[in-house]
């Protein structure tokens, strides 16, 4: 058999959100799919890197109060302690915010300017005058103009399954700011993506590079009709990489995301001494990315496209994968199953989710159903009573004699699981892990039905039987150790036990077809424990528990109305230098008594610390008793210039919103601010 070279990649995970249940299917789906090549003997790399582009990212670092950078930074140390929690093993891990990336990018701009595939355009877009920020469809909800359902994304309905322009949205809304958005005009630029038509019609339809059913969705969806100009540019303010040739503008995030992939791969060159262009260059070298059924268009479309254009090799097969459903329903975070990744390692073992996900995935684009009873029952009786369970019944029986050294007669049983290797290869080749679960399985019945028949406790009690003792454990061991082999791209931790147990680690498929003899066998430890379902529920009862995610938009949560804005229109732009010279302080209420002749007045003495004092008069008359406010902290305009009133000198301003009447909200710090602290 000839070494394959393989390059591998997983969709980048956006950075704006941590890693759930959901995701895993595809980093799952792919490790498996790596490690097994890997067991092959193949060349294999599988690459990845977090997708840290865009104005979610821009809004969520501008919500925390921190930059971009150190959002991204600490993004990416979540997702790798969670992926290496399920242990997802990537040769690199990158950012599509690093120099590799950057420099990339200026390649494929540049091949597709010389091309001549790069045209400018006036759009017209929503505009969050609050974030100030364009809004892309997804930060848009409002109801849907064909049916009315309210709180639809601005493309499509999902009640009616209407698509849309955002602008026609009934009463919109920013899920950034809950603003209502104004409609604007910028200039973009855009690929012809027409252009490279025909090239597209073939690659997709060769029958080689992908699923039928995508080929078949491609045709009819988009080929069918001239392919429109893909908008690829954004403008400022957008965290992303500037374009060169057009300041002021940004890629777009769905331009550089997918160069992410070489840009890793460029970062694991250098890291290795390795030639890039073997990697992205070379008809020798397999390309296969693995995603999921949303983000197809990117992948089979518009990025075989700039490959093709940029001279870069093409995916050898693009495989894709359908949606995570618990219990037939999409994740729900008030139903407790949109697990966290992170959450699931709390209460459960990685390895059950890992064979668990393993025994649904087929090569179709299905959606996966995760039954938390099922999930229970599977890996209780699939891996810990039939994989397991032959190492337990066994193992201990043989630690004073240690396996045979001849292989003894089996009835042919190993040489059948040993033929079964190449169907089980198949099936993990064209990523049918169901099949090569149950092929598994199957191998795994036979072999207990050995053991039963055998009985090594029976034996071990009758001193004339040592000898056959030692052959059915060695028989028993050596078909576990198979099967182990056969695992050990799902379960790499059941390979590394097994492993150990033999004294002899498992570094090759080919181990499958030798029985190991002559060799010590170790104290048997636990290999996997049952489930139970007490331990998932306390799980979904985590998930249920905590705050909603950063994942969900506002919007979702707090219905806000935009009433108070129209209200009150934003005032004309003003600059830092106008801002600084307000001298907002936070101050303490240390006195406050009605003034009797003012209907609408308090008069509050206000400490800014020490003995430093203002007297200011408040319209919060109707809002608020003087007894509630002595003690608590406001803001006051501290610079102000002093009033004279007919009660008195007016030595300042406290801060309120509101219509006035009962609404009046007076603004107070967060917890720990001191009196005479400055607003920044
Ligand atoms: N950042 C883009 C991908 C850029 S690739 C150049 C993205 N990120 S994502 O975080 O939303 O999703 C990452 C991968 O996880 C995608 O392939 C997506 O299909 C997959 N999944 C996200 N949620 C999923 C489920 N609920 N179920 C199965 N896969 C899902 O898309
Ligand atoms: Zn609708």
């Amino acid at each position: 058999m000839t070494t394959r070279r393989i390059l591998v990649t997983s969709a980048l995970p956006y950075a704006n959100g941590h890693i759930h249940l959901g995701h895993l299917v595809e980093y799952l789906q792919t490790d498996i799919w790596v490690r097994f090549q890997k067991l092959r003997g193949n060349r294999c790399i599988y690459l990845c890197a977090d997708d840290t582009h865009g104005t979610a990212v821009m809004i969520s670092a501008r919500k925390e109060g921190i930059s971009e950078e150190e959002l991204i930074g600490r993004m990416q140390k979540a997702h790798l302690e969670d992926f290496s929690g399920f242990d997802i093993e990537f040769d690199n891990y990158g950012s599509t915010h690093s120099e590799e990336n950057r420099e990339l990018c200026a390649e494929f701009w540049s091949a597709l300017r010389k091309a001549d595939l790069i045209v400018e355009k006036e759009v017209t877009q929503l505009f969050d005058p609050v974030a100030g920020t364009f809004l892309a469809d997804r930060f848009v909800k409002g109801a849907c103009p064909f049916c009315k359902a309210p709180d639809q994304y601005g493309d499509s309905c999902d009640r009616c399954g209407h698509t849309y322009s955002p602008t026609e949205l009934i009463d919109p809304v920013s899920t950034h700011s809950g603003a209502t958005p104004e409609i604007r005009t910028a200039a973009h630029l855009f690929v012809q993506i027409e252009q490279l038509h025909g090239f597209l019609e073939t690659w997709t339809q060769s029958g080689e590079h992908l699923q039928s059913e995508i080929a078949n969705y491609l045709k009819g969806h988009f080929l069918g009709e001239p392919l429109r100009d893909w908008d690829i540019s954004r403008p400022a303010p957008y965290f992303g990489f500037e374009i060169p040739d057009a300041p002021g503008n940004y890629w777009y995030v769905w331009f550089d995301a997918p160069i992410g992939y070489v840009a890793s791969t460029l970062q694991w060159c250098r890291r290795h001494g390795e030639s890039f262009d073997d990697w992205w260059r070379s008809d020798e070298t397999e390309i296969h990315h693995f995603i999921g059924k949303d983000i197809t268009y990117f992948h089979t479309l518009f990025w075989p496209a700039m490959l093709r254009t940029a001279g870069f090799g093409l995916p050898r097969m693009v495989h894709i994968h359908g949606f995570l459903t618990v219990s037939g329903e999409k994740m729900s975070k008030s139903k407790g199953t949109f697990v966290r990744a992170a959450t699931y390692l709390e209460h459960l073992d990685p390895s059950y989710l890992r064979y668990y996900y393993a025994a649904k995935l087929t090569p179709r684009v299905e959606d996966l159903d995760m039954n938390l009873d099922e999930f229970v029952a599977k890996v209780n009786a699939d891996m810990v009573g039939n994989i397991v369970n032959l190492a337990s019944r066994t193992a201990r029986f043989a630690e004073q004699t240690g396996l045979a050294e001849t292989y003894p007669d089996d009835g042919g049983l190993f040489e059948q699981a040993a033929k079964d290797g190449d169907l089980i290869a198949e099936a993990y080749e064209s990523c049918d892990y169901n099949r090569a679960m149950r092929l598994i399985l199957a191998a795994g019945d036979r072999a207990n039905q050995f053991v039963e028949r055998t009985a090594p406790w029976n034996l071990k009690k009758d001193a004339t039987k040592t000898a056959e003792l030692r052959d059915a454990c060695t028989i028993g061991l050596n078909l576990f150790r198979q099967l182990a082999v056969y695992l050990a791209p799902v379960l790499p931790k059941l390979a590394r036990q097994t492993g150990d147990l033999l004294d002899e680690p498992i570094r090759d498929w080919d181990e499958s077809k030798r029985p190991l003899l002559g060799k010590p066998v170790r104290r048997f430890e636990h290999m996997m424990t049952r489930v139970t379902r007490e331990k998932v529920d306390a799980m979904i009862q985590q998930s249920k528990a905590s705050s909603p995610s950063e994942t969900e938009p506002a919007v979702v949560a707090w219905q806000d109305s935009d009433e108070p804005l129209k209200a009150e229109p934003l005032a004309a732009e003003c600059t830092i230098d106008d801002f600084v010279k307000v001298d907002l302080r936070i101050a303490r209420v240390i006195g406050a008594e009605e003034v009797p002749e003012a209907k609408k007045l308090l008069k509050l003495v206000l400490s800014l610390g020490g003995e430093h004092r203002r007297t200011v008069f408040a319209g919060i008359k109707s809002a608020y008793l003087p007894e509630q406010l002595v003690g608590r902290l406001v803001v006051c305009v501290a610079n102000l210039a002093p009033r004279q009133m007919k009660f008195g000198l007016s030595e300042g301003m406290v801060v309120a919103s509101g219509p006035g009447g009962s609404e009046i909200y007076l603004v107070s710090p967060d917890e720990g601010a001191r009196p005479g602290q400055r607003l920044h």
